[in-house]
């Protein structure tokens, strides 16, 4: 694989609607169950930093902002390459001849920023042996789940979604690509307590943007001045990263990625749930969160 000029040729061919396995109860992508030992094999080094989210959470937004604070608030340096190279996605296994993620970090020269999705459990566990430093990013479910509905929609690897009502019903019981977002959410929560994991929310972020920045650079025991802090508020920013070919995803062709069925950079807000849920839908997550973060401390704000 050619890193500079970008990746294996991507053939259209092999790109299809994944189907669904089941690796310890987690519905994950057929390619991704099928490499399972390679990828539980990964070898990560202590000077890793790792990024998981639950798909949608707001994981390109993050990515940007620690690739900026590593990089002295420096957009042209964040410009070298798009997101998903410069950070590799480890559960990204394509079928035969395409890019694979855990082939980009395999290759990728240390200190490695490396993305993931995995539940808490399926971690592959060198990251516990090696103590790396994980940044998690929690978005409210109900947001989540439509930025779900819309990116299954657009994206041409994903399961077909079925309409919304169906969505919503195979997101509740954890159905869906990743699992139960109640499990993922509460699984990573837990984990904050025993490794070092700073937790973060999607809300959060949208509220104060230079606060939670302050957060990951104090984390990633950066020093920021007031001129940096501000010029990565900008960058990071809704608007602009949406017109930011090096983080829109628009690098990757419409056979994966088809955003004329809905952009990668579609709403990001708090609250676009209100477009979508019935009265009934949202009473009826509204019972579920309950029921299963219930006297877990973990609570999520769906507006600001
Ligand atoms: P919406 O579909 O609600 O717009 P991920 O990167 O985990 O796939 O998450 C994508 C979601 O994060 C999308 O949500 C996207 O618009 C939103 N997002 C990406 N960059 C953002 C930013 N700078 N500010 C706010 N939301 C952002």
């Amino acid at each position: 694989m050619d890193l500079k000029s970008g990746q294996k040729a991507l053939d259209s061919d092999l790109i299809k609607r994944t189907k669904l396995v089941e690796v310890e109860g987690v519905p994950l992508a057929s390619n991704i169950a099928e490499n399972w030992s390679l990828l539980q094999g990964f070898a990560a080094r202590p000077d890793d930093l790792l990024i998981c989210t639950y798909p949608k959470a707001g994981t390109t937004w993050i990515q940007e902002i620690v690739d900026m604070l590593q990089h002295g608030g420096n957009p042209q340096r964040c410009a070298r390459a798009p997101t998903h190279k410069r950070m590799p996605f480890i559960d990204m296994i394509l079928p035969k001849s395409m890019i694979s993620g855990l082939e980009i970090a395999e290759e990728m020269p240390s200190p490695r920023t490396i993305k993931t999705h995995l539940s808490v459990q399926l971690l592959p566990p060198s990251f516990w042996e090696q103590n790396c430093k994980i940044i998690y990013v929690a978005r409210n479910a109900k947001d989540n789940a439509v930025s779900f509905y819309h990116f299954h929609r657009m994206n041409q690897m994903l399961p077909e979604p079925g309409n919304w009502d169906q969505f919503l019903e195979d997101f509740l019981v954890g159905k869906l690509i990743r699992g139960s977002w109640f499990d993922h959410v509460l699984g990573w929560w837990e984990a904050k307590d025993r490794h070092p994991i700073l937790y973060l929310f999607y809300e959060d972020i949208k509220e104060d943007p230079a606060r939670e920045i302050q957060k990951v650079a104090q984390f990633l025991g950066i020093e920021l001045t007031e001129a940096v802090l501000k010029r990565i508020v900008q960058h990071t920013a809704f608007e602009s990263m949406k017109t930011n070919p090096m983080a829109n995803y628009s690098s990757l062709p419409s056979s994966i990625l088809d955003q004329a069925v809905s952009p990668f950079m579609r709403k990001g807000t708090v609250g676009d749930w209100k477009e979508h849920f019935t009265v009934a839908q949202s009473e009826r997550l509204d019972e579920v969160c309950a029921r299963e973060l219930g006297g877990s401390g973990l609570t999520f704000r769906t507006e600001l």
